[in-house]
């Protein structure tokens, strides 16, 4: 089977990373290890986006080489990554010589193929979003609006690329590919920012304007404009034209298994036009099928209090500082548990606490605490389950069984947040188990031993399903729990060899120590 073939966003390195940013790479990567839990292999690509016109301009304010800037904040990034457990197999940085050769081959394939074209223009051009602006963008009192930034007028000779050719294509592909876009009801956005007359896409720069980018390999006195560039890391380092570009030996993926991505992990501002418009009419015009354009999968915004993070509101919500208060994996369950993949969700600090300290510390980590705790007091950690049963017993076992196909289908439909829910299903159920049961009370009576043992031991095994099932979004915390019950996940292991009986009789238990200690706090640093 071909593996799964996940990429992100690539970050931009004009700013360090917010939790905007940490969203996105947890979720692809929780995706990622779910994907090999559930049986495929993966290659994850992730990477910074280091060309253009911001960063030549953050270099130039900051006295730094281009080079040197961003060197700094890819540094990051990197180091967030590594923080939070984002394991990724490749790394796209766009200055990267594997990359820029790749784009110039497939820039010269499509010059060669009459896919490009050098036109002057006058008009108007925003700075800040780095494009020229047609009426369409002037606000209802003939202005443009504060977004587009400094705005100047421009005379130039540029490339472009032949988009308006395809947009028939596109508005075929995308009706007829209900699944090219996730959550569905995005593709309407699409449609309807391709209605009206289509019109070509300027792909250069003057290099007067702009030098730092990649050349034009027909015409060195122009840059590559940055989504041309950009996009096409996803290909670039899957080993689109490794041959021809000069890439054989450094060791990049064979293209022809990885592609098609199953996943361009991506935010909802940059889905129309760049990733659902020009992304597949480059493929497109690169001569891909319609079975190689790859899946979108688009999620939505961290705000705060309602409000976009921005550098001028001071609103901007550092994940280091919640890496250190919360714990990486602290924070990775909560930027999974409360947001629902495609929709935009409200960063605050009261339920970051709650997620922390009610459901962490006192669902998740308590009921570990007190399983092991028990089984040392009570049986010197050794588990014996013995043939008693009863209906408490058998309704535990029920919820475990069923809680396996509900992760499952939430899961792999990218529905993270009820995924977790499916699986802490076996923790609230243990949880009440434990009250009901009262280990506490059946260890003063010694008619009651086996009952407690099987108590124990339902505890335990329990804990097992739970500490596979939520290693995906705590692979940390979930390896710590492991090691107190005494059982190591198998290389290879998969959900499909999970079953009721992980746990052999004579079984030892580890010793028990705080998953997530209760933290006292009311509000945080940010
Ligand atoms: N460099 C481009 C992407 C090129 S992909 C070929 C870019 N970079 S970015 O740094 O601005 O954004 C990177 C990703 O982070 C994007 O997918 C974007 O949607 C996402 N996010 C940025 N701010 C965000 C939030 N506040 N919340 C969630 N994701 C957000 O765009």
């Amino acid at each position: 089977m071909k593996p799964y073939y996940i990429t992100t966003a690539i970050d931009y390195t004009n700013a360090p990373p917010h939790i905007g940013h940490a969203y996105e790479k947890v979720l692809a990567d929780v995706m990622a290890r779910f994907q090999r839990l559930n049986g495929r292999e993966v290659y994850f690509l992730t990477g910074v986006d280091q060309h253009g016109q911001k960063v030549q301009k953050s270099a130039d304010k900051a006295g730094q080489s281009p080079q040197e800037f961003v060197d700094g904040v890819t540094a990051h990034f990197v180091s967030l990554w590594e923080k939070l457990n984002v394991r990724y197999d490749g790394w796209a940085a766009t200055t990267d010589p594997v990359h820029k050769r790749v784009v110039q081959t497939m820039l010269q394939k499509l010059h060669d193929c009459g896919q490009l074209y050098k036109q002057g223009y006058k008009g108007f051009y925003s700075v800040r979003q780095e494009q020229f602006l047609t009426d369409k963008e002037r606000g209802p009192d003939g202005n443009f609006g504060e977004e587009w930034g400094e705005v100047v007028e421009l005379e130039e000779e540029n490339w472009y690329f032949r988009l308006s050719d395809h947009v028939e294509w596109l508005k075929g592909y995308i009706r007829s590919h209900p699944d090219f876009i996730y959550p569905a009801h995005r593709a309407n956005d699409v449609l309807n920012a391709l209605e009206g007359t289509p019109q070509d896409l300027c792909i250069s720069r003057p290099i007067e304007r702009l030098s730092w980018g990649i050349p034009l390999p027909f015409d060195e006195r122009f840059v590559n404009y940055v989504w041309f560039d950009a996009l096409t890391n996803y290909i670039s380092f899957a080993g689109y034209l490794a041959d021809e570009s000069g890439n054989g030996d450094v060791g990049l993926p064979d293209f022809s298994k990885l592609w098609p991505s199953e996943a361009h992990v991506i935010g909802k501002d940059i889905l129309v036009p760049a990733h659902a418009v020009y992304w597949p009419i480059m493929l497109h015009a690169l001569g891909f099928s319609d079975e190689q354009i790859p899946r979108l999968i688009v999620h939505g915004w961290w705000n705060v209090k309602g409000a976009k993070m921005s550098k001028s509101l001071g609103n901007v919500i550092d994940p280091n500082v919640l890496a250190a208060t919360f714990t990486p994996d602290g924070l990775r369950y909560y930027l999974t548990r409360d947001i629902a993949t495609g929709y935009d969700s409200d960063f605050s600090d009261e339920r970051i606490i709650m997620s922390y300290n009610k459901e962490l510390a006192g669902g998740l980590g308590n009921l570990l605490n007190r399983s092991i705790n028990m089984a040392q007091k009570y049986r010197a950690s050794v588990l014996t389950p013995g043939t008693y049963d009863d209906a408490e017993n058998a309704a535990l076992r029920q919820t475990v069984t069923d809680a396996l196909p509900a992760y499952l289908e939430n899961m792999s439909s990218w529905a993270i947040h009820d995924g977790i829910a499916a699986a802490w299903k076996i923790v609230s159920a243990a949880n009440a188990y434990v009250d009901s049961t009262k280990p506490f009370s059946l260890a003063k009576d010694p008619a009651q031993a086996a009952r407690l043992d099987s108590v124990l031991y339902h505890l335990a095994e329990a804990w097992v399903h739970v500490s596979v099932l939520l290693n995906p979004i705590m692979p940390t915390a979930m390896a710590t729990a492991r090691a107190q019950i005494g059982w190591e996940m198998p290389e290879g292991f998969q959900f499909s060899d999970l079953k009721w009986g992980m746990l052999k009789e004579g079984h030892q238990l580890g010793a028990p120590v705080p998953l997530f200690p209760r933290l006292e706090i009311t509000e945080t640093a940010d």
